[in-house]
């Protein structure tokens, strides 16, 4: 079993069998962690460029780690230090990396669609790393690893998502990540935060988080985006602290031993308060180890390698 396809745009594509593979291979992956020499010889001559049009620490970063652990060339390219100041178009500035010997481009940018225009325009492999409100699928991976790194399964798990599932490609890429794999997604946020379709996608919606919570397994909080208050699609953040904050006083109606997760960056008192990141139940942190775990195994097998042949270096 191997990935069929030459990019990594969104999870919609993938089927639930090529999601257990990239999670499967990322175990391996994870030992690096453990070890005194972070190194996997596999992808020795490789070259992966990150092209960020938009800020990020943690999947700049951890693809940085992970191609570097992987032995890879790594290159890093901020839209602010490139000739896109200058007029270069999205197509053209791919199309000179690709000249210059780029095997795989890392892209984020604020337009949904930019990782499939470089897709076509390129020959290269190409890793959506968020576009605009469409998707974050290595998120939505390593969010599935993290899950069932610690829960041991997805299947059946009672997952909630809360906040602005509308803008958030991470909800979006979870949705279809957990419904591929059989778990039982809640979204809960404000009327105004919500997309039209998500129960044809097998979502239950809520906009009251107690009712939502009632026996989650696992709770996923997304950042508010501070100016989409100004633009009116919720009345002020005291409101929505009050409705869709989530402090200990509210996971008690979860289970026991909920799992919390945040994508990061969090707005600490804002959409999930400072004890909750903290608590033992947390997982954020883990999230971010994770990151580098997963992006490891999507280089290695969208570069062709084999899960069963993942040695490190000794
Ligand atoms: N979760 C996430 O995408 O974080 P960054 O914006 O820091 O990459």
């Amino acid at each position: 079993m191997s990935l069929r396809h030459k990019d990594l745009l969104g999870l919609e594509p993938l089927s639930s069998e090529e999601i257990a593979l990239v999670l499967d291979t990322a175990e391996p992956c994870k030992q690096i962690f453990d070890r005194q020499v972070k190194k996997f010889p596999t992808l020795r001559g490789k070259v992966i460029v990150n092209l960020f049009y938009e800020a990020s620490t943690r999947t700049r970063t951890s693809f940085e780690v992970a191609g570097k652990w992987m032995s890879a060339d790594v290159v890093n390219i901020s839209a602010s230090a490139s000739s896109v100041t200058k007029g270069e178009s999205l197509t053209d500035t791919a199309k000179t990396l690709e000249a210059l010997g780029a095997d795989v481009v890392v892209i984020r940018h604020r337009h949904a669609g930019a990782a499939h225009l470089i897709a076509r325009a390129v020959r290269a492999r190409v890793i959506n790393a968020g576009d605009g409100w469409h998707e974050h699928p290595t998120q939505g991976l390593l969010d599935l690893f993290t899950i069932r790194e610690k829960k041991g399964r997805i299947q059946g798990l009672t997952v909630v998502i809360v906040g602005d599932i509308l803008h958030s490609r991470v909800a979006r890429s979870n949705i279809i990540g957990l419904t591929k794999l059989g778990a039982r997604v809640r979204v809960a946020g404000p009327p105004t935060l919500m997309p039209l379709g998500l129960r044809e996608l097998g979502v239950e919606v809520y906009h009251d988080l107690d009712a939502a919570l009632e026996g989650a397994d696992v709770i996923n909080v997304l950042r508010i985006q501070r100016e989409r208050q100004k633009k009116g699609l919720f009345p002020s953040l005291r409101e929505y602290v009050r409705l869709y904050g989530v402090t200990k006083e509210r996971l008690r109606r979860a289970k026991e031993d909920v799992m919390i997760m945040h994508p990061g960056p969090a707005n600490l008192g804002v959409e999930i308060a400072q004890d909750v990141v903290e608590d033992e139940r947390s997982v954020v942190r883990e999230q971010v180890k994770n990151g580098v775990a997963v992006r490891m195994a999507l280089l290695y097998l969208m570069s062709g390698g084999e899960p069963r042949e993942l040695q490190p270096a000794d």
